[in-house]
């Protein structure tokens, strides 16, 4: 309703925006989406589209590595910033951790801050009480930032890693990991998703798995939030560590671990400060005294954080929640299986190496062109300004396409026609 109060309340928030700002919101509203939104509606995708600064001189199809942010997130970080600058601001970080919660299926004292999947892996790994002698259970997949924490825990405490290559069924997976318990295997610390070909491992199965023989399950989480609809209580892990930039489209820099809240009795903290204690610590006294850690995940980190960015994690899940998960997860799903479609048709020279069963795939897929050195196809897409990712950990020397909401057929279309000339 137009009043004199409703105008002058208007204006004057107005006034505190940026045109940018303004031109982001008006933006968001395109495609506030309050219905579910078909997979294939290309006009309300390109909207969506539109809201990314990406280059239209190239082909992004790579979001496996990188989730770049829309306009409405990079404008909340040079807000979040401002506000520090112009005013002093300090803090507000705990409201994302809550936010964060809420996006995930946690609670709020489940969820601490980090900077990349990386910290909250080194946070689980570095936690979990270990022994020599004691097994860990990973893939053949890991990505190093899964890898190299547990080598070294191996290197300097005399753990025993065990690994299993994921299998083209969900079932046949978990018998594979079932075939490696042993009475001394405290830990599988497996990825939801492998870095390699974005297989979806079945989680829930796997923690329920390890719940039953009293071994930790301790995820990597860096491709779950954002691409699949999580709720990390019902799948039962006891930590998981995502980052909020890659299918989150947050901003770079940014992560968190969820560690279930009776778990945070048996996951020790070592890096801790501001935040991390019960506010019982005194200097002062004769014999100085600790008090207690925080009774939360806040245990595990502490000190000042970039409330800028963190801002731009508020904005990433309000963005995801404008369009709506469910939507974006249709989607994503959608061009995924239109990419296995495009590659399984092109014959016997491709090898799609993602497994096609429904449960174990989503947007990320990888591939290899027999008589192809996978670098060589990578050069050629470089060549013809298409990004995909070139895989040589674990010896793969594979390719790996993944996408998001603002990628649409054409653009896989444009890769395929890459592999044709690659085959000719
Ligand atoms: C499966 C997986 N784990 C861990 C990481 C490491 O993430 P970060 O660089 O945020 O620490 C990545 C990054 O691509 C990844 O794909």
């Amino acid at each position: 309703m137009f009043n004199r109060r409703n105008f002058l309340r208007t204006a004057s928030v107005l006034s505190a925006m940026s045109f940018a700002e303004m031109e982001a919101m008006a933006a968001m509203q395109s495609v506030k989406a309050d219905k579910p939104i078909a997979k294939d509606d290309e006009k309300y995708w390109q909207n969506v589209r539109q809201l990314f600064p990406l280059s239209k001189d190239f082909t992004y199809l790579n979001n496996g590595t990188m989730g770049p942010s829309p306009y409405p997130v990079i404008e909340a970080v040079k807000n979040g910033m401002m506000d520090g600058d112009h005013h002093g601001g300090y803090g507000g970080w705990e409201n994302t951790a809550k936010k964060l919660a809420a996006f995930v299926g946690a609670d709020e004292n489940e969820i601490a801050l980090t900077h990349n999947v990386t910290d909250g892996i080194n946070i689980g790994c570095w936690g979990v009480p270990l022994r020599k002698g004691d097994e860990v259970i990973l893939t053949t997949h890991e990505h190093v930032g899964n890898a190299f924490p547990w080598l070294n825990r191996r290197k300097l405490h005399g753990i025993v890693i065990k690994t299993f290559t994921p299998a083209s069924t969900a079932a046949a997976t978990l018998e594979r990991i079932e075939a490696l318990i042993t009475n001394r295997t405290r830990v599988i610390a497996v990825p939801h998703i492998p870095c390699t070909q974005g297989q979806i491992l079945p989680v829930k199965e796997i923690c329920t798995l390890a719940r039953e023989r009293n071994i930790y399950s301790i995820i990597d989480g860096a491709h779950g939030p954002g691409m699949l609809m999580l709720d990390l209580h019902d799948m039962g892990c006891d930590t998981y560590a995502s980052c909020c930039h890659k299918w989150m489209l947050g901003p770079k820099g940014t992560g968190f671990i969820y560690v279930r809240k009776d778990f945070q009795q048996i996951l020790q903290t070592y890096f801790v400060g501001g935040g991390s204690d019960n506010g019982k610590w005194d200097m002062a006294l004769e014999t100085p005294k600790m008090g207690k850690y925080a009774d939360s995940a806040h245990r595990y980190y502490g000190g000042t954080q970039a409330s800028g960015l963190y801002k731009g994690v508020d904005a990433a899940i309000d963005f995801i929640e404008t369009i709506g998960m469910e939507n974006i997860h249709n989607r994503i799903k959608y061009l995924g299986n239109y990419t296995q479609q495009q590659l399984l048709i092109l014959g016997d020279r491709v090898e799609l190496i993602t497994p096609t069963e429904d449960r174990s795939h989503c947007a990320v897929n990888g591939f290899r062109i027999k008589g192809i050195e996978y670098t060589k196809f990578y050069d050629q897409c470089a060549a013809s300004k298409i990004r995909i990712r070139s895989v040589a950990e674990n010896g793969l020397n594979s390719l790996r396409v993944s996408t998001h909401i603002y990628n649409n057929t054409n653009e896989i279309d444009m890769l395929i026609a890459e592999i044709k000339k690659a085959i000719s």
